[in-house]
C-alpha cells in the first residue's frame, strides 16, 4: 500500500532506483580491466609533478570492486525484500503503516490501566473528578485545541465548547459521537433561488430574532422568504436542528459572525465544516473522558450536580 494518488509516482522510484543499480554495473564492467590476472604494463597519464612524481592509471583494486558489487546485490535485495519501489509490500510484507498501527495499539494497551478506573464511574462524576478533569484538559490541549482555542472558546467557524450552545447538542452521548464519529456541517447555498436583495431581508429577519438592530420593513419580506426556504433546517422557530447541526439562530451566538454581510454570504453560497473524526487517534477511553472535560465546560459538574445525586 501506499500514498500516491498516480501509479506515476511509483515507476519513476522503480526506473530511478534499478537504473541506479543497472548503471553502476555496467559502469564497474566497462572498467573491467581488474577481471584480468596479470595486470600488464600500468599506462602513465603523462601528468607529472615536482620532476619525478607520476600519476599511473591503475585499474581499480579487485577487492573495492568485489565489495562494490556486494552492495549493488544488497540493494536489489532491499528492493525486492520491501515496498521499496512504492509497488506492492515486497517479500516480508512490511508496511510502514502496519508498524505504526502496531505501535498505537501497544501504546493504548499500556494506558488502558489509567482509564479504567473512569470507565465504571458515571459520565457526571468523571466530569467533576480533579485527575479526570487534569487528563481531559491535557488531551483537548493535544488534540483539539489548535482549533477550538486553548480555552476551548473556538473562533470564527470554530464553535466555542464553553458557551452552553450546541449544534449537534450537548448532551453526553451527542458529545461522545460528535468527538468519535465526526461532524459535518453543511448549509446550502441558495444563490440560484434568492436574489442578493432577498437575502438581505432575510438577514435583517434573522437579526431581529436575536435582537440585533434591523430594518422593521424588510423583516416582513423576510420573514416570507424564511419560512419559505430555511424552517426545513433551522426550525419554524429557528432554533435550529441538532440532528443535521443547523444552528439555533434566536440566540445571538454565530458561527460565522452576525453582521448582514456575513448573514447574506451564508444564504447566498452556503457554508461547510467540519469536525473531524477522532476514532482512529484516540480510544473510546480516552474520548469519554474527553468528553466528561467538554461537557463539564457548560454544565458545572461541581457542587450542584454533587447534590442533585
Ligand atoms: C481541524 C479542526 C478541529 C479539530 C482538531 C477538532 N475540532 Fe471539534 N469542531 C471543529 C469544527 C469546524 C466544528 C463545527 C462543525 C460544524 O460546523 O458543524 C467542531 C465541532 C465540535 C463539537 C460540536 C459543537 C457543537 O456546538 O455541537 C464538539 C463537541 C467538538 N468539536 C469537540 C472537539 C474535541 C473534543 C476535539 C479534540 C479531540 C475537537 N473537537 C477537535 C473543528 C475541529
Ligand atoms: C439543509 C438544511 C439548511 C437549510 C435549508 C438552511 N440552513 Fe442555514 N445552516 C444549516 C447548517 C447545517 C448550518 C451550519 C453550517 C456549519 O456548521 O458550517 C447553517 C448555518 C446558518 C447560518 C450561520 C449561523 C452562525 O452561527 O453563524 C445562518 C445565518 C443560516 N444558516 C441561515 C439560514 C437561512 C437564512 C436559510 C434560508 C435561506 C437557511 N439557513 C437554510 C442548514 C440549513
Amino acid at each position: 500500500m501506499n500514498d500516491f494518488v498516480s501509479s506515476f509516482w511509483s515507476y519513476w522510484i522503480a526506473i530511478l532506483s534499478i537504473g541506479g543499480v543497472v548503471f553502476c554495473l555496467v559502469l564497474l564492467f566497462s572498467q573491467r580491466a581488474w577481471l584480468k590476472r596479470e595486470i600488464e604494463q600500468v599506462e602513465d597519464t603523462g601528468h607529472v609533478w615536482d620532476g619525478d612524481l607520476t600519476e599511473l592509471n591503475n585499474p581499480i583494486p579487485r577487492w573495492w570492486t568485489v565489495m562494490f558489487v556486494g552492495l549493488c546485490i544488497i540493494g536489489l535485495s532491499i528492493f525486492w525484500l520491501y515496498p521499496a519501489l512504492g509497488f506492492g509490500n515486497g517479500f516480508t510484507g512490511y508496511s510502514a503503516a502496519r508498524e505504526v498501527r502496531a505501535d498505537q495499539l501497544a501504546l493504548q494497551e499500556r494506558i488502558k490501566p489509567i482509564y479504567a478506573r473512569y470507565q465504571e464511574m458515571p459520565f457526571e462524576q468523571v466530569a467533576r473528578d480533579e485527575s479526570a478533569r487534569e487528563i481531559g484538559q491535557r488531551l483537548f490541549l493535544n488534540n483539539c485545541a489548535q482549533c477550538h482555542g486553548s480555552d476551548a472558546r473556538g473562533a470564527a467557524n470554530f464553535p466555542n465548547l464553553t458557551d452552553g450552545d450546541w449544534l449537534w447538542g450537548g448532551s453526553p452521548e451527542q458529545i461522545i459521537h460528535t468527538i468519535t464519529e465526526g461532524r459535518h456541517g453543511m448549509m446550502p447555498p441558495w444563490g440560484a433561488q434568492i436574489k442578493p436583495s432577498e437575502a438581505s431581508d432575510i438577514a435583517q429577519y434573522v437579526r431581529s430574532l436575536s435582537g440585533l438592530a434591523h430594518d422593521a420593513l424588510r423583516v416582513v419580506p423576510g420573514k416570507r422568504h424564511f419560512d419559505t426556504y430555511c424552517v426545513a433546517c433551522h426550525g419554524a422557530d429557528a432554533k435550529g436542528n441538532p440532528a443535521m447541526g443547523a444552528p439555533n439562530l434566536t440566540d445571538n451566538v454565530w458561527l460565522y459572525g452576525s453582521s448582514e454581510a456575513s448573514i447574506v454570504e451564508t444564504i447566498l453560497n452556503g457554508r461547510e465544516n467540519i469536525m473531524p473524526a477522532q476514532k482512529n487517534i484516540l480510544t473510546e477511553e480516552q474520548i469519554r473522558l474527553l468528553a466528561a472535560w467538554v461537557w463539564g465546560l457548560s454544565n458545572n459538574p461541581g457542587s450542584n450536580v454533587a447534590a442533585a445525586n
